[in-house]
């Protein structure tokens, strides 16, 4: 049985997409713009597809927005990416309330400056009743810098009594991740063409579906989402069981 239409049943929509947003330099390149116009278009595209997602009902969207090694890029562009970010949020808060979005973030936020990490928790506390959309912005994140947190987390409760060592086991290397409460990715989605995961959730993806566009995250449209939607329905997830038990489950 593949996620697509069974009979008259209706498609399963996938509980929580993750979305590396890739491509906004080439894009901008390729028209001969800035390197920020290309961010710009990209965030444009990103807030469309926000809106989609609430249309469609998926509960669960984590966009890539900045990793733990873009810190290392050009400081006009981090600079840049940040104020784009401040601007964005300020400007935004109200749509994602009447939208019913609740925003969230992952990552080593103390890292970002610190008009960024107020506006952001100014949003994410405005926001918190939204149950449409649960929004995850993952900002200076690395997930090789997320697990580290959550081991280092877990040795200090163990040292201090909290945990016994024997009560380790996946669902509570979980709940320290900075995903906790939220279901694993069922889909993963990366734009322009690039394969690979460049450090992003790289425990919780472990039975995600995988797709690659070729398009740049700036013409990531509803269609092109569509598209990765189709291309998902049609897979046969079967989480290491044979495809006879997916049909007749015992
Ligand atoms: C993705 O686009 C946005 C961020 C990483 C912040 P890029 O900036 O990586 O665009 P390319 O890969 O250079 O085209
Ligand atoms: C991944 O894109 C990070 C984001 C989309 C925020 P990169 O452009 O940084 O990834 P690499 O360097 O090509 O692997
Ligand atoms: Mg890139």
């Amino acid at each position: 049985m593949t996620n697509a239409a069974v009979n008259d049943e209706l498609p399963t929509l996938p509980k929580h997409i993750a979305i590396v947003m890739d491509g906004n330099g080439r894009w901008a390149n390729k028209k001969g713009l800035s390197r920020m116009e290309g961010h710009k278009a990209g965030v444009d595209a990103a807030l469309e597809i926000v809106k989609y997602c609430g249309e469609l009902k998926i509960p669960y969207l984590t966009l890539y927005a900045f990793s733990s090694e873009n810190w290392r890029r050009p400081t006009e562009e981090v600079l840049g990416l940040m104020s784009l970010l401040y601007g964005y949020l300020t400007k935004e808060s109200d749509s994602l309330v009447k939208n019913g979005v609740s925003l969230h973030t992952i990552g080593a936020s103390n890292r970002l400056p610190e008009l960024v990490q107020n506006a952001l928790s100014e949003v994410c506390e405005k926001t918190k009743a939204g149950t449409r959309l649960h929004l995850t912005l993952a900002l200076s994140y690395g997930a090789r810098d997320e697990i580290t947190r959550a081991v280092q987390k877990i040795a200090s409760d163990v040292q201090n009594g909290l945990i016994a060592i024997d009560k380790i086991n996946e669902t509570l290397v979980s709940d320290y991740l900075d995903t906790r409460k939220m279901p694993d990715p069922d889909l993963w989605i990366r734009t322009s063409g690039e394969m690979r995961l460049s450090n992003f959730l790289l425990w919780q993806l472990s039975y995600a579906e995988l797709y690659v566009t070729p398009a740049y995250w700036p013409d990531f449209t509803r269609s092109e989402f569509d598209k990765a939607l189709s291309d998902f329905y049609a897979r046969e997830r079967r989480f290491g069981l044979t495809s006879e038990q997916i049909v007749n489950p015992s």
